[in-house]
Order: C-alpha cells, then sequence, then structure tokens
C-alpha cells in the first residue's frame, strides 16, 4: 500500500508541483522564487486561478490557503510548498523541512487588556481561558508550564475576544503590534518566533531529487545572501 506521501500523485516525475500560500506571505515567496528562475507565467496575485501550469519548464504553482499547504505537500499534491512556521506547529504534519526562507516574519504571543495586564503576574497564572486561532499551540505551551487552559477557537479577528468578555486573554500573531494597540491589548508573552518555511513531501523528495535538492540550494544561496 501507498503511505500518505504517495498517495495523491503530483504530476509526473519530470514535473514540479508547488504550493504557495494566498494572501500576505505570497508577494515575498514569488519574490524568492524568482531569484532562483522559477516564475509562474501569469501574475498569479491578480488572478482568481488556483492553478498555474508552465508546461514548458516542467512547473505547476498551485494557490492554497496558507493553513492547508502542509496538508497538500504531505499528501502529494504538492511537492513541494512555502508555509509558516506557526502552522506548521500547529497542524504537525508529515513534511520534510529543509529552510527557514526568513520571510513572514512575525511571533506568536500571549496578550491581554493593558487594564489587566497591570495588575496581573502571569507567573501566578493555574487555569485561564484564551481564545486563538492556535488551539494545539497554545495547549501543549500552557501544558509545558503546568497551566490549565480552557480554549476558545476561533478564525479570525482574535483581538476582539477580550474587548468583549469572551476570553480574557488570546493567543495570536504579532507582526507591526498595530492590531494590538489599536485594541487597547498588550502582550504578556512570548511563544515563539515565526517565519515561513520550504517544505518537501517526503516521497517526492526520493522520487525527484535532483531537482529538489537545487531548488533547496538555490533557495539557501539566497536567504544566506540577503
Ligand atoms: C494577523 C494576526 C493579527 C494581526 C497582527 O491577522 O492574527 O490579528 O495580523 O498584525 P500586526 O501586529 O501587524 O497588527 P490577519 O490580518 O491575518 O487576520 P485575522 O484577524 O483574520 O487572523
Amino acid at each position: 500500500m501507498k503511505d500518505k506521501s504517495q498517495q495523491s500523485a503530483a504530476g509526473s516525475s519530470s514535473s514540479l508541483t508547488i504550493a504557495l500560500p494566498k494572501g500576505r506571505v505570497m508577494k515575498q515567496a514569488l519574490k524568492i522564487f524568482a531569484k532562483i528562475g522559477i516564475e509562474p507565467p501569469e501574475n498569479m496575485e491578480e488572478s482568481r486561478k488556483l492553478i498555474f501550469e508552465d508546461k514548458k519548464n516542467g512547473l505547476r504553482f498551485l494557490v492554497v490557503k496558507p493553513t492547508d499547504v502542509p496538508t497538500y505537500v504531505e499528501y502529494g499534491a504538492a511537492d513541494i510548498g512555502i508555509a509558516g512556521k506557526d502552522v506548521l506547529s500547529e497542524t504537525e504534519r508529515d513534511v520534510y523541512e529543509p529552510l527557514d526562507l526568513k520571510i513572514g516574519r512575525c511571533r506568536m504571543i500571549v496578550a491581554e487588556p493593558a487594564a489587566l495586564s497591570a495588575k496581573d503576574d502571569p507567573s501566578q497564572w493555574t487555569s485561564i481561558r484564551i481564545a486563538t486561532k492556535y488551539p494545539n499551540i497554545t495547549e501543549r505551551y500552557f501544558a509545558s508550564k503546568g497551566i490549565q487552559v480552557e480554549l476558545i477557537k476561533l478564525y479570525g479577528s482574535i483581538e476582539l475576544a477580550p474587548l468583549i468578555g469572551l476570553s480574557e486573554r488570546i493567543v495570536d500573531l504579532v507582526e507591526t503590534g498595530e492590531t494590538l494597540r489599536q485594541n487597547g491589548l498588550v502582550e504578556v508573552e512570548k511563544i515563539m518566533d515565526i517565519s515561513s518555511r520550504l517544505i518537501v513531501n517526503r516521497a517526492s523528495l526520493k522520487i525527484k531529487g535532483a531537482r529538489i535538492a537545487e531548488i533547496i540550494e538555490g533557495l539557501r544561496k539566497e536567504v544566506e545572501g540577503s
């Protein structure tokens, strides 16, 4: 029986399928691939198409929701992809992660209203309620500190939760800090630094090894030189 990494064939062994995350990181992802000569045949950002094929160069680009990129790569629907460390830690998909691309940088933090923070002492927390898009990371983080956590899973606008009394605290990503600031919240603990990673399907790594190794090394040079 085929293992999971081979379940969905990402084309023939001569073509390569790349899953790119739509949204914030797409532009930077395209830029870094362009530097090593890998470019979609048309402007992906201005199109509603989800697949872009470059038959001449044996390349196929998929436009994927960022949280789904590791799934496409784990199952071999894409040979390689770009995924945030947040998504990789949350989903724990079985993919090879050879390179930190150093784009999409931000951090995952615990935040709470400034008024609460003024009288709060995180070292005294024993049981807290947290709203987040990242229940697995949150659970693991607080379990490692021996703190009981009641999780409320949300899908966006996490900063709203403490303002409306849904939870006292949140776990979310911070890039510029502007969303926290504009909503009267402050960072109280950092959980981890985040950046986008190149990920590779484990079977593709063997079947398309030479081509993938060339891409990894090309990107590594670009990242280290930047
Ligand atoms: C992300 C994140 C924060 C915000 C942080 O949300 O969840 O809300 O960006 O950025 P800042 O520190 O630069 O203000 P996103 O815009 O992706 O949308 P979401 O609220 O739907 O998750």
